[in-house]
Formats: structure tokens, sequence, C-alpha cells
């Protein structure tokens, strides 16, 4: 039976690229059929269209900082238009990436745009969500599943796998320093296994907001 939500909870599903997130996000939502499920980049029309922008073409098309821009603006128009409205109406939202991704991401990689990424943040969106599953995976297996879905979007996997690397520890070093809302995962087991922990910490969650 499905579980019920009383009131709406701002789940976030976090980690490298191929770790398995919007598999678990799937599953979530479907225990949860009253429950929006939403994704970043994107999840509102003109962030869908932004979503196109940074995610194809080449490696080095934009600059960490004009990154860090156009995913600003997708989350402030995803934020404005469907997540924020949603947990209004007392909807539980279960969103495939949110901020996390863009302190690891544009952050924490290429030159140390931390305090901007944070600025930018507290200005523009000024949201976190109230429970965040960071899944952590071997990074050469994750790159290697991600790649083979051939999605046509890998702008972030063509940057390789030390890349991955780094992106793993930023998302480590996350979980550590949030521990109020981060549930570390971890993701080198069967999908069943992985759902099944996802499911009782957000069904505990629910139950005492
Ligand atoms: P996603 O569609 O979740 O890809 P995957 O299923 O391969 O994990 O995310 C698309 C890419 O966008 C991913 O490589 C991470 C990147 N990204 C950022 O760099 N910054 C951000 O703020 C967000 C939300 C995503």
């Amino acid at each position: 039976m499905a579980a019920h939500a009383p009131k709406g909870l701002f789940i976030s599903f976090e980690g490298i690229d191929g770790c398995g997130k919007s598999t678990q996000s799937r599953l979530l939502a479907e225990k949860f059929p009253d429950a929006l499920r939403t994704r970043e980049p994107g999840g509102s029309p003109g962030a869908e269209e932004i979503r196109t922008l940074v995610l194809t073409g080449d490696p080095d098309r934009w600059s960490a900082e004009t990154e860090l821009l156009l995913f600003t603006a997708a989350r402030r128009d995803h934020l404005e238009k469907t997540i924020q409205p949603a947990l209004n109406a007392g909807r539980t939202v279960i969103c495939d990436r949110f901020a996390d991704s863009t302190r690891v991401y544009q952050g924490a990689t290429r030159g140390d745009l931390r305090a901007t990424v944070d600025t930018l943040h507290a200005t523009m969106i000024g949201r976190e969500p109230d429970l965040t599953f960071i899944i952590d995976m071997d990074p050469a297996v994750a790159l290697a599943r991600g790649l083979a879905r051939g999605s046509g979007e890998d702008r972030f996997e063509d940057m390789g796998l030390g890349f991955q690397e780094t992106l793993r520890h930023g998302f480590l070093a996350l979980a550590k320093s949030n521990p109020e809302r981060c549930v570390l995962i971890d993701g080198n087991r069967d999908q069943a296994a992985i759902a099944a922990e996802i499911t009782a910490h957000a069904t505990d969650r629910m139950a005492v907001v």
C-alpha cells in the first residue's frame, strides 16, 4: 500500500553522473503517488530550455561562471513555477538534483567558485530541501553506466574520470557538513536494497513533519 504523505516535504537526490539517483527517485515516487517528481536542470518549461544549453555541446562551451548563472536561472524558474506551488499545496516534491549539484559541479571542481555559488544561492534561491539523499558510488562504474545510456546530454561525463572523482569527494564533504538534512546512501548495492533504505528514511521524515 502506498504510504501517506501528510504534508509537503521537499526531497532531493544527489550524486555523481550515473550513480542511479534517477532510478531511485522514480522508485520513491512510486511509493508516494501524490508526490510531484521533478528534475534539475529543468522541471519547468523555461528551465527545460536552459537544460539543453548547459548539457549539450562542447565541454568547453561555457565557463564555470556562466554555467553557474545558467543553472541558477533555471533553478529560480523551477522553484517559482513548479516546486514552491506544489509545496504550498501540501504536496511532497521529489527532485532529481538541486542546489547541492551546483555547490559541487560548479563550486568545487574548476577553480574555487564556492563563495560565489553560496552568495547567488542566498540571493536568488534561499531554499534547501528538507531531506537530501546523496547516493555514493564508485566513479569508474558510474561513469561507464552514464555514458552507456547515450543520452546525448553528456557534457559533464565527457570531462572524464578525474572530474567524477573530484565530484564524489565534493558530495561526501557536503553530506558530512549537512547531517541534519543529508543521508549518505551506499549505491554499490542492488536497486531494491537501496530503494528500501531510502523509503524507510523518507517515511520516517514524513512522520515528523
Ligand atoms: P542529470 O540529468 O541528473 O544527469 P545524470 O542522470 O547523468 O546524473 O544532470 C545533468 C548534469 O547536470 C549532471 O552532469 C550534473 C549537471 N549539473 C550541474 O553541473 N549543476 C547543477 O546545478 C545541476 C542541477 C546539474
